[in-house]
């Protein structure tokens, strides 16, 4: 006997069962095969900046790889980027850590591994705003912990209301993911909603707080970046503030994410992945520090560019008659609710009954990959990225228009 994947029966753990592979990465497979039988794909499925590395940190890179910075690195991060860190979050976000309250991971992903790791039981509540990034559900189902999804709707912005926040609360919520900006929808939270939500948290003091801000600096329309711990420093021995330099920086390959938190909590982490990974790759190590201490006008240059193809994209899509499109605030992604699309047959004769069939559709018939939005927990929406270039963007836009014009 052998089980769906190939493997003797009974040799895979159970855990196993639990880990699909996400949409996001399922959608950009299905979008190579096709660009493999010689089709020209464009893609908007994938969260990846289109920039080059900034040049500097290529160049503190091969500096370090010269210099000798070739060992094995400490396991929760060089002295060099702990410090640059720590200057970090005391600049931008007014949050004062110790060495041993930071630690660096294998991107933003292995920081979330190592917590959920470090501190869930089979059973524990995880309280994840919906829609979601794909991978905190499957990282908490992992590890046994139970995600208790919570509804963000489009009418308010996608932002999380306190009051939603603390009917689904229980005794055995163990915590609370925030993830502003946010993937998938591009929505932002405002001081008055992270106050409101702390003072839900406040009443519930077992309750730990996930901040991912690794999209922080992409803020629209003269928003600042507010963190949770900035907002209420009396939960800072709470939350664990996420951030790395994939999205910022232009970084996605170079594999570094970086947390502040509780140091028992972050010596529990820095455990897990002394017995995983060990250190993050010295090189990258030393290019993250050129990039947190090197000069703001390079985040400053992409953000503006993203800013321009946001507006760019939500004036194409608008122009779709059956599309709707609220304009997001934050990261590099747009939300478009496909409703009106729903249960009508493509020009190919595929009838739409779900965003997913729409997607597929979509990518069959006109060669445009985008990611459905009940992947994130909330249909029938579609995401797409704008981290792409303008001609990629316009001629995704009126391939989509012409989709939504063929449908019968
Ligand atoms: C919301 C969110 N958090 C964390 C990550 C992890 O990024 P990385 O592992 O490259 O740091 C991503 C990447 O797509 C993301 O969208």
């Amino acid at each position: 006997m052998t089980s769906s994947n190939g493997a003797p029966d009974g040799f895979l753990a159970g855990c196993m069962d639990r880990l699909e592979t996400p949409a996001t990465i399922a959608m950009a497979q299905r979008a190579r095969a096709l660009k493999a039988k010689g089709e020209e794909v464009l893609s908007l499925a994938l969260g990846e900046p289109d920039f080059p590395t900034p040049a500097g940190v290529i160049e503190a890179a091969h500096r370090a790889a010269l210099d000798g910075q070739t060992k094995y690195p400490p396991v929760e991060g060089t002295p060099a980027l702990k410090a640059a860190i720590i200057r970090k979050f005391a600049r931008e976000n007014g949050l004062t850590y110790e060495p041993a309250e930071v630690m660096v991971s294998n991107g933003g992903k292995q920081v979330i591994f190592n917590a959920f790791m470090a501190t869930l039981n089979p059973g524990d509540e995880v309280i994840v705003p919906r829609p979601y990034w794909v991978s905190y559900p499957l990282i908490i189902s992992l590890f046994g912990g139970i995600p208790v999804f919570v509804d963000c709707p489009e009418e308010s912005g996608f932002r999380l209301d306190a009051a939603a926040l603390e009917a689904a609360i229980t005794p055995r919520t163990k915590w609370l993911v925030l993830n502003f900006p946010n993937n998938p929808t591009g929505a932002t939270t405002t001081r008055a909603d992270l106050e409101a939500i702390a003072e839900v948290l406040r009443r519930h003091p077992r309750v730990h707080v996930l901040s991912d801000e690794i999209y922080e600096h992409l803020v629209y329309d003269g928003q600042a970046h507010v963190s949770i711990a900035q907002v209420a420093p009396d939960l800072k021995s709470r939350v664990l503030t996420l951030n790395g330099v994939s999205k910022a920086y232009a970084m996605t390959g170079w594999r570094v994410g970086y947390v502040g938190g509780p140091a028992p909590l972050i010596r529990a982490m820095s455990g897990i992945q002394s017995s995983s990974t060990s250190g993050i790759c010295s090189i990258s190590q030393a290019a993250s520090v050129a990039a947190l201490d090197g000069p703001s006008g390079v985040v400053e240059v992409m953000r503006e560019t993203y800013d321009r193809r946001r507006q760019m994209v939500v004036a194409a899509l608008r122009q779709i008659p059956q599309l709707t499109c609220a304009m997001p605030l934050g990261a590099f992604y747009v939300y478009p609710g496909i409703a009106a699309c729903i249960g009508r047959t493509s020009a190919g004769g595929r009838l739409l009954r779900t965003d997913e069939d729409f997607a597929i559709a979509l990518l069959e018939e006109q060669h445009v990959a985008v990611v459905h939005g009940s992947a994130f927990g909330k249909g029938p929406y579609l995401r797409l990225s704008y981290a792409t270039s303008d001609e990629i963007l316009i001629e995704s836009c009126a391939r989509i228009a012409t989709f939504v014009a063929g449908l019968t």
